[in-house]
């Protein structure tokens, strides 16, 4: 099927890669021109595992172009994968969705048929301003066009993302016509039915089973989104609230997560209490889902106190710190991990952004590390001009530790499951060790000579 895919972020160009490895015929456009020159070179301007390799399999079957006419009149199917940043109030801003939906009704040929797809996570009631933006351009060009308008939204998680395009739990299409619904089905049929062959880095899981595709209304498609997306971000409050108290009732967190988790109401996934969720989604979608409420006049007070909860975490590791070392005026912090997550080079509304500006305010000096985020990190925190000589950055984690007053653990990366815990105590001021992610055992951390304080747990 000749696919067009509006926007090459995350989604689109995730999504772009897997269908033309399912030999769709992928045409993908994006305006950012340092973006389209890395992709005509056939690199990924993403990290994200797999995706660079796989790149490379699929460049006969996959086009990238700045031009929405060049790919747009011959396309059956067109996704629409641009941003929806937040704007002040937390709304998501869907000016780029409108913008592609018109560029497209534009120049579509009006003796065709075409699927036109909203990928993009939007507020409820975007397809439906969709169809009218749609409309009105047709009436514009005085044509009767024929799009049919869908929604599908995209629940791909970073660092994991080509496994869960895959291998999805489940695909959800909102749509009112039988015609979208079709295209569609037939888009994803490959892995509806499971009948690719797996790329090697992403075998197909032994325990995997053929997904349902769900086909609903454009509203409940745009709203189970939103909704995935609080729950499961309430999930990890949830436990990150429960680990609070643990704290004062000397229980562990941990274990109190297993045994939880077994409850099959419940389910294990999810549970691993830490410093919470940060990365482009839940921070953006619960803000922008307390903004489709209060529209409405409808209160939200459960997603309000998920976002409490969650921001608490970050400020509750400094106030551990404190708790250990006094003043942090003139100490040396080390910060493990700056990515919102492992496997990603992701810093958006990432923990250990927060942390790092909390402790440049209280006097500290700082020194951070991340596998492959530095770059990232630096660029976000210059831009707002937090970069002061108490701020370093460097590639050596024995080196940060030198010293140094105090370890902090953002992100649980594997790479920190492997340090040698016993030679950077020995060579800290104090060996204190704040693991945000109980990456660590206590046992081991403690034996290896750390004063250890994780998260819910003694
Ligand atoms: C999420 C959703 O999982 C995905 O379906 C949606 O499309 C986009 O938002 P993502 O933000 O990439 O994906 O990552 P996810 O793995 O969900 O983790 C989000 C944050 O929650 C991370 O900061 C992670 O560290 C944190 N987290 C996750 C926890 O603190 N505890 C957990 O148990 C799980």
């Amino acid at each position: 099927m000749k696919v067009a895919i509006i926007g090459t972020g995350y989604v689109g160009l995730t999504t772009a890669v897997v269908l033309a490895y399912l030999n769709h015929d992928v045409a993908a456009v994006d305006k950012d021109e340092s973006k389209l020159n890395l992709l005509q070179e056939g690199k990924s301007p993403i990290h994200e595992p797999g995706i660079q390799s796989l790149l490379e399999e699929v460049q006969h079957t996959i086009r990238f172009t700045p031009s929405v006419a060049e790919v747009v009149p011959e396309a059956e199917l067109i996704l629409i994968a641009v941003g929806t940043p937040p704007k002040k109030n937390g709304e998501a801003d869907t000016r780029h969705v409108e913008q592609a939906a018109r560029e497209v009704a534009e120049v579509c040929l009006p003796d065709r048929h075409y699927t036109l797809v909203v990928k993009s996570t939007v507020p409820i009631g975007t397809n439906r301003r969709v169809v009218e933006v749609v409309e009105d351009v047709f009436s514009a060009r005085g044509v009767r066009g024929n799009i049919s308008v869908a929604s599908n939204p995209e629940f791909l998680q970073e660092g994991l993302a080509l496994q869960g395009a895959f291998y999805p739990d489940r695909i959800v299409v909102g749509a009112n016509s039988d015609e979208a619904i079709d295209t569609l089905r037939h888009l994803y049929q490959p892995i509806l039915e499971q009948t690719f062959d797996p790329p090697s880095e992403f075998p197909r899981p032994a325990a995997y089973h053929l997904p349902p595709m769900m086909t609903t209304d454009p509203s409940s498609a745009e709203m189970i989104k939103y909704a995935a997306n609080t729950f499961l971000a309430l999930k990890i409050s949830f436990i990150n609230e429960i680990a609070g108290l643990c704290e004062e009732v000397d229980a562990d967190v941990t274990e109190v997560a297993r045994g939880i988790g077994l409850d099959a109401r419940i389910g294990s996934q999810f549970l691993r209490a830490g410093l919470g969720w940060g990365g482009s989604c839940y921070p953006k979608d619960t803000a922008a889902l307390l903004r489709v409420a209060a529209q409405s006049g409808y209160e939200m007070p459960i997603t309000e106190a998920a976002r409490t909860v969650n921001f608490r975490q970050r400020e509750r590791i400094v106030e551990k710190l404190h708790g250990t070392l006094g003043t942090l005026k003139g100490k040396t912090i080390g910060v493990l991990g700056l990515a919102f997550k492992p496997n990603t080079d992701d810093v958006r509304e990432a923990p250990a952004l927060d942390i790092i500006r909390e402790l440049i305010a209280t006097g500290a000096t700082v020194r951070a590390h991340d596998p492959i985020a530095i770059p990232n990190a630096q660029a976000a925190l210059h831009r707002e001009n937090t970069t002061t000589p108490e701020l370093q950055f460097t590639e050596d984690v024995y080196e940060l530790s030198y010293d140094a007053d105090a370890l902090v653990l953002v992100t649980e990366w594997d790479f920190y499951h492997k340090l040698e815990l016993r030679k950077l105590a020995k060579q800290m001021k104090t060996p204190i060790l704040i693991d945000g992610r109980n990456v660590y055992s206590p046992e081991e951390a403690r034996v290896a000579g750390f004063h250890y304080i994780g998260i819910g747990r003694v």
